[in-house]
C-alpha cells in the first residue's frame, strides 16, 4: 500500500491502498464524502472540502490531471501542478484521504482501450460544442472515482454547471449510489469565479474579466425585470462582453435542470457563459428562480 502520512491526511497513489483504508472507515460505519479535483487548488475547492466535513464522517480528495478530458491543442501538459501546497491547503480545510494516482493507476490498459462512459445530447451543447470529447473524459474519470472511492456524498462547483448536470445524469442513469451535490461558486472581491485557469490571465486581463459575471448579472437582472425574448437578450449580452473586448464562446439562457433553451415558462432559468481570454477559456454562470410562490428573484448564491 503506497502510502505516506502528513499531519493528519493520508496520501494514497494506488486504488488498492485508497480501498483498503475505506473498508475499515465503512465497516466503522464512517459517512464518507468525496471531493474530485485537478489540483492547483484555490480556495473554491477549499469550500467543496469544507462542506464535506459538515455532513460526512470522512473526507477523501483525489488530485487527478485528467488527460482524457483535454483535446490536443488544450493545457493538459501547462495545466498547474502545485501538489506541495494542494496538500497543505486540504489538510488545513479538514480533508482525512488523498487518492493522488499517476496516470497508469488510472488508466492501467492505456487510455485509447479505456471503456468510456458518455452521457449523450447535453454533452454536444455549450462547453460540449466548442470541447469535443471533454464531457467523455470527465464521466469517464469521475465514474472510476466514484467507483475507487464509492462515497456517500460527492462535492463538485456549480461553477462548471454543465459538468455537474451531466455528472447528476450519469449518476441517475447508471444508478450510481452516491448523492451529488453543488457547491455554491467562490467569487474573488469583483466577482470574478475562481478557478485554477485564472492563474493564465495576464495582470491587465485580471482586472477586466470580471465583465462576465457582470454581464451574466446583468442578463439576469433583465430577465428578473420581466423580459423573455432570450434570444435578443443573449444578443445584447455577448455585445456587451465584447465590447469589453474579449472573444465570446456561448452566453445562453437554459432550463436549469435538462439544459434545453428555456422555454418562456420555465421557473429554474440558468444563465451561462463562456469567454476567451488571451491565455484562458473562462466560464460562469448565474441562476434564478421564478416559482410564483418565491419573490422573482436571483437564486441565492448563484
Ligand atoms: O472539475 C474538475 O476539476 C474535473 O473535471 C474533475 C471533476 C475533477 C474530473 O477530472
Amino acid at each position: 500500500m503506497a502510502t505516506a502520512v502528513i499531519e493528519n491526511m493520508k496520501i494514497f497513489h494506488t486504488v488498492s491502498g485508497m480501498r483498503d483504508m475505506l473498508r475499515v472507515e465503512r465497516l466503522a460505519g464512517k459517512q464518507i464524502g468525496f471531493v474530485p479535483t485537478m489540483g492547483n487548488l484555490h480556495e473554491g475547492h477549499l469550500q467543496l472540502v469544507r462542506l464535506a466535513t459538515e455532513s460526512c464522517d470522512v473526507v477523501v480528495a483525489s488530485i487527478f490531471v485528467n488527460p482524457l478530458q483535454f483535446g490536443l491543442n488544450e493545457d493538459w501538459e501547462k495545466y498547474p501542478r502545485t501538489f506541495d501546497d494542494d496538500v497543505r491547503m486540504l489538510e488545513g480545510a479538514g480533508c482525512n484521504h488523498l487518492l493522488y494516482p499517476d496516470e497508469n493507476e488510472i488508466y492501467p490498459n492505456g487510455m485509447a482501450d479505456q471503456t468510456r462512459v458518455v452521457v449523450p445530447t447535453m454533452t454536444d451543447i455549450l462547453c460540449g460544442a466548442s470541447r469535443p470529447g471533454h464531457f467523455e473524459g470527465v464521466t469517464t474519470v469521475v465514474s472510476k472515482l466514484l467507483n475507487i472511492v464509492q462515497p456517500d456524498r460527492a462535492i463538485f462547483g456549480i461553477k462548471d454547471f454543465q459538468q455537474l448536470a451531466v455528472i447528476r445524469r450519469m449518476v441517475e442513469d447508471l444508478c450510481i449510489p452516491v448523492d451529488i451535490i453543488g457547491a455554491e461558486i467562490a467569487r474573488d472581491h469583483d466577482g470574478l469565479a475562481l478557478s485554477s485557469r485564472n492563474g493564465y490571465l495576464t495582470e491587465e486581463e485580471r482586472c477586466r474579466v470580471k465583465i462576465l459575471y457582470e454581464t451574466l448579472c446583468w442578463c439576469r437582472e433583465e430577465i428578473v425585470n420581466g423580459r423573455r425574448d432570450f434570444t435578443l437578450l443573449e444578443e445584447s449580452t455577448i455585445q456587451k462582453i465584447e465590447k469589453g473586448g474579449f472573444r465570446i464562446d456561448y452566453v445562453s439562457i437554459r432550463n436549469a435542470k435538462s439544459l434545453e433553451p428555456a422555454a418562456h415558462d420555465d421557473r429554474d432559468i440558468t444563465v451561462l457563459g463562456a469567454m476567451y481570454a488571451t491565455g484562458a477559456r473562462l466560464i460562469d454562470n448565474v441562476s434564478l428562480n421564478l416559482s410564483p410562490d418565491s419573490e422573482l428573484s436571483a437564486t441565492a448564491g448563484e
